[in-house]
């Protein structure tokens, strides 16, 4: 442990498994606070427990937040905010995949639904948290779109609108920022397929192995990435080291955009 985001107070959402919690995990491990948002309410409190007991009592608090509510966002960011005497850094994580099918199978509902929890939640986390993090400048904005926000494929519509949407969102958020003289980034981390629970439907049709080298086979590095991989990118994007990055995209992508 080095200590890089030592004194900072990250909100999480998504945080009960796959990359918010190993976004959780980097953090508390390089001195940050962590506020854990979940739907998944029991999920956050086992690994609050759990990075509590890691890294001393007061590290890490759970919450319940569904980030399409923006009574929740409301009321989750002002607790978060008394837990951890502040919130310097919010780190937009949860999202959906949504299932797949082609435009003319999928549902208006379904459309819908995704758009929902990928893009409702970062419009809303931005609005409600910018006022807290503008009390504990500099603050940073990250949030988790996809290489499928910059690369579409035949077959997932709702995931690409709503990740390019999650990309130039970003952007609009750093501007603003900037405009108002904050001292508050929003930049977005664009990953390929990581090793998390999301693959599981994948990994139910095709099994483990196959599925997971199908996808492999797709990555110019040969292999799916790992969720801590992503965890050191929000380290960096949360500490001071990123003091000048606002408004860019991470792509950490084996290489995938670089065909
Ligand atoms: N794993 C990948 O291959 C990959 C690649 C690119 C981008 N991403 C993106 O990374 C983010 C995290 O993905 P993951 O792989 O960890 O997925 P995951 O399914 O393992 O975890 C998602 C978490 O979000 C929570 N969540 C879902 N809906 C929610 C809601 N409405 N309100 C609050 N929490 C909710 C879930 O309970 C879960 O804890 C997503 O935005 C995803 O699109 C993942």
């Amino acid at each position: 442990m080095t200590n890089r985001v030592a004194g900072k107070k990250a909100f999480i959402t998504g945080a009960a498994q796959g990359l918010g919690a190993a976004m959780a995990k980097a953090l508390a491990s390089e001195g940050a606070k962590v506020a854990l948002a979940d739907v998944n309410f029991a999920g956050a409190a086992k690994l609050a427990e759990e990075l509590n007991s890691a890294h001393g009592a007061g590290t890490a608090h759970a919450f319940e937040l569904d980030v399409t509510d923006e009574g929740q966002w409301i009321a989750a960011l002002e607790a978060a905010n008394a837990a951890m005497g502040g919130v310097s850094a919010l780190i937009n994580n949860a999202g959906i995949a949504g299932g797949k099918g082609g435009i003319e199978e999928m549902s208006l509902a379904d459309f819908k639904r995704v758009m929902s929890v990928n893009v409702d939640s970062v419009f809303l986390g931005a609005k409600h948290a910018i006022k807290y993090l503008a009390q504990n400048q500099p603050g940073s904005i990250v949030n988790i779109s996809s290489i499928a926000g910059l690369i579409a494929s035949h077959n997932t519509p709702a995931y690409n609108a709503s990740k390019a949407a999650v990309w130039l969102l970003s952007k609009n958020v750093a501007l603003y920022c900037a405009k108002k003289g904050l001292d508050i980034r929003s930049n977005s981390i664009h990953p390929t397929f990581i090793d998390t629970p999301i693959l599981d439907p994948l990994r139910g049709m095709l099994g483990k192995q196959e599925a997971e080298a199908k996808l492999a086979r797709q990555v110019p590095l040969g292999r799916i990435g790992k969720p801590e991989e992503i965890g050191m990118a929000a380290v960096y994007l949360v500490s001071d080291e990123s003091r000048f990055m606002t408004g860019a995209e991470l792509k950490l992508d084996g290489g995938i955009s670089a065909m």
